[in-house]
């Protein structure tokens, strides 16, 4: 399995080590602050296609080198000017625990996060993103990646034909009570709302592939089901994606880059300790409206 040719094509210009079985492979070779010809550029996407996340270690790219790279992926999506990386260009946001004056200067500063697929209460969530380590604590914080095309593969067969054509309200604050649940549908409509309806299977629009797009961080409910029903089977779900044999865990190294696929992949992060700095610089790519 940790075989440096698994998934290596026969001319290929970088070695490629999987990282588990069902997700995940460290790119051996590449620098990402040297421009990329199209052709290398191919072979990284292809492979990122293939095993959904992709870890680049010992990469020291400054900011501007990191949007570089981003933007090889489509279009960026702009982060909040209230963060200081959107000072320095409009995609970029630090995750981190760092304060100035005593305020976080970035986001999701601290504590443990339940799986989620990153924005996906918007109609046209990410279809990817990606992080660069600048400070990592000496334990905890480990990023975990979940590939959502395997937690689908491995579902009954009669489970997966009741999910068929279904949708799954994704929000923005979950845990709102039964009594919201209409007027959450309602205001999905609008493609600014914090709360969207997206099918609960989607099909990756570059791979064809069926990935299971619900989360226990912020889906809801399922649509047009009785609420006690639409728990049950969500709590299910959820168990069942979040299973080790579809997970990749990933423990930072300072100069380690990952960039996931936001559309057939879930994360999570680990809790870790406030006394120790945490900075990862992230850069972000629209995506596509999930069908
Ligand atoms: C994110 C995110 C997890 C982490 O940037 O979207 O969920 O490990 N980060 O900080
Ligand atoms: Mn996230």
């Amino acid at each position: 399995m940790n075989d440096v040719q698994t998934v290596q094509p026969a001319q290929s210009r970088f070695g490629l080590r999987r990282l588990t079985p069902a997700i995940g492979a460290e790119a051996i070779g590449v620098d990402l602050a040297a421009p990329l010809d199209d052709a290398l550029f191919g072979e990284i996407q292809r492979a990122w296609h293939e095993r959904c996340g992709l870890v680049f270690r010992r990469q020291w790219l400054d900011d501007l080198q990191q949007v570089a790279f981003a933007e090889r992926f489509g279009e960026l999506a702009s982060t909040l000017k209230a963060y200081e990386g959107g000072k320095i260009h409009p995609a970029l946001m630090y995750v981190t625990n760092e304060k100035k004056d005593g305020k976080y200067v970035g986001a999701l500063p601290d504590g443990e996060m339940f799986f989620h697929s990153d924005m996906c209460y918007l109609e046209r969530p990410l279809s990817a993103a990606m992080l660069f380590a600048i400070a990592v604590p000496p334990d905890g914080g480990n990023t975990l990646f979940a590939s959502m095309y395997a937690a689908y593969d491995a579902l009954p067969p009669e489970l997966k034909h009741r999910l068929e054509g279904r949708l799954a309200v994704n929000s923005y604050e979950p845990g709102y009570g039964t009594s919201n649940v209409q007027m959450r549908i309602k205001a999905s409509s609008s493609p600014t709302a914090h709360s969207f309806a997206h099918p609960i299977v989607r099909t990756h629009p570059a791979t064809g592939r069926k990935a299971l797009y619900v989360n226990r961080l912020m889906t809801e409910c399922i649509v047009g089901m009785p609420r006690a029903e639409s728990d049950a089977l969500l709590l299910w779900l959820f168990d069942h994606q979040e299973q080790p044999q579809f997970q990749y865990e990933h423990r930072w190294e300072v100069g380690d880059l990952v960039i996931w696929d936001n559309r057939c992949t879930l994360h999570a992060r680990r809790d870790f300790p406030a006394t120790h700095l945490r900075k990862l610089r992230r850069v972000a790519v629209k995506g596509e409206r999930p069908v």
